[in-house]
């Protein structure tokens, strides 16, 4: 079945039906299409431009529909354009002429357009659900260990960090990107339905209603936006692209610390994978996909930005390939961190092994430089010093608390017994991180 047969003389060539279809994907709008539609027949009727028995035909048979889908009795294929085609050709099919009713002051481009608006609704919902319970899993596990660890700058030692400290970095990020996806929603928020194709319609239809009944804080302002409008999409998978960096970030970290040459963590059975020919191998699988899929959630964003940015007012079939990258982007943001919840809840922090590792690389460096300041010295002088006293370190194979009051003297003498109290990892981390950490 055709929506616009009518003014045809040829049937279309049977590649370019093929070209055309989007059935295939875009029948995971299912739900929305339904629901769309319920809230069109709902307003044609209090609008007068159906009775109410046609109203009620038409409702009863797009619930009978959902139904059917839901239960496996209307599977959801078949020869459609779209799933808009689909529901439309089912309709008829079910209740006869009283279905042909349906789409009077209404065009497929305000039908996509507030579909669409549902869907990335409640995909944003979700993946802020999804956020905040990542949070509460990383709170969790961050106030767990409070261990010291060491702190990198340029995959380098530092200064000294707690593991809780670490994480908590993680956690302000994903709270970032859900107050992000909470302002998208705030944003999209709006209503396209009754834009009609571009122009809206003669017919006197109330936009209040239907926008009200599916949901949204109003109607959108102007017809060809309302229609031709995906910024929405853009902004989320945005939003999207920032949570997969993000989580990307933590999947890295959590790839070096369960290696043999940090050993900080250990990635739980359940999130691992192992070799085919290496019988010791246990690999971090879960974070490298994680990383890995990064890739898609960026190239999505940037194949509708390249899509969008040619297009003329109003809608052109160039935005019918909003879907599938939006779809899998959606897909993919969910099961990240879903799995990265899981990798995190039950990882297993080595403690002892962060502890072993503060012992080497100088991490007390800059306290030492603190201390020279404290007692007087330039902060310029006090860096030259201390860069001295770890050469000497380095090649007496000490570290700088291992030194005698007699050796830190030979390079200024305003070292004293405090010295040693004062570049302890507890004592820096009680006075700089934990003081000041909320
Ligand atoms: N499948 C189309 C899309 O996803 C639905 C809208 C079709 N509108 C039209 N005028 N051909 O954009």
């Amino acid at each position: 079945m055709k929506l616009w047969g009518g003014r045809f003389r040829k049937a279309e060539n049977s590649l370019m039906e093929e070209f055309n279809q989007s059935f295939g994907y875009d029948k995971i709008l299912y739900k929305k299409d339904i629901e769309g539609s319920l809230a069109h027949v709902f307003m044609q009727v209090k609008c007068g431009l159906l009775t109410e028995e046609e109203g009620k035909a038409i409702e009863d048979g797009l619930l009978g529909i959902l139904e059917d889908i839901e239960n496996g009795k209307l599977p959801l294929e078949g020869d459609y354009e779209d799933i808009h085609t689909f529901t439309e050709a089912n309709l008829i099919k079910r209740i006869g002429d009283t279905g042909k009713k349906l789409h009077t002051a209404r065009s497929r481009n305000d039908q996509v357009a507030v579909d669409m608006r549902l869907y990335a609704k409640e995909k944003a919902f979700e993946t802020a659900e999804l956020l905040s319970e990542l949070k509460s899993t990383i709170k969790k596990k961050a106030e767990e260990n409070p261990c010291i660890m060491p702190g990198y700058t340029h995959l380098q030692r530092a200064q000294v960090v707690t593991f809780k400290h670490h994480l908590m970095a993680y956690y302000n990020m994903f709270d970032r990107d859900e107050k992000r996806i909470k302002n998208a929603i705030e944003i999209l928020d709006e209503c396209p339905l009754g834009c009609g194709a571009l122009a809206g319609t003669t017919h006197s239809i109330d936009r209040d209603i239907t926008s009200e009944k599916l949901g949204f804080k109003k109607p959108v302002d102007n017809f060809m936006d309302g229609v031709s409008d995906r910024d929405y999409l853009l902004e989320l998978m945005g939003d999207f692209s920032i949570i997969m960096m993000h989580l990307s970030r933590l999947s890295e970290e959590l790839v070096l610390w369960s290696s043999q040459e940090f050993r900080f963590v250990e990635i739980d059975d359940l999130y691992s994978t192992g070799s085919s020919i290496m019988p010791q191998k246990k690999n971090p699988d879960g974070a490298e996909l994680i990383r890995g899929k990064t890739g898609r959630v960026y190239g999505n964003l940037f194949g509708l930005f390249t899509v969008m940015k040619g297009i003329p007012l109003a809608y052109n079939k160039d935005m019918q390939e909003d879907k599938e990258g939006f779809f899998d982007s959606a897909e993919t943001i969910s099961m990240c961190i879903r799995i990265m919840s899981g990798m995190i809840e039950t990882l297993k922090v080595r403690d002892d092994n962060m502890k072993k590792a503060v012992k080497g690389g100088f991490l007390n460096a800059t306290e030492v430089a603190d201390y020279l300041v404290k007692k007087g010295v330039a902060f310029r002088d006090a860096h030259g010093i201390v860069g001295n006293i770890v050469i000497y370190c380095e090649d007496n194979d000490k570290a700088i608390e291992e030194l005698s009051l007699e050796e830190l003297s030979g390079f200024s003498d305003v070292f004293d017994e405090s010295i040693y109290e004062f570049i302890d990892y507890e004592n820096i981390l009680d006075k700089g991180i934990k003081k000041n950490l909320r």
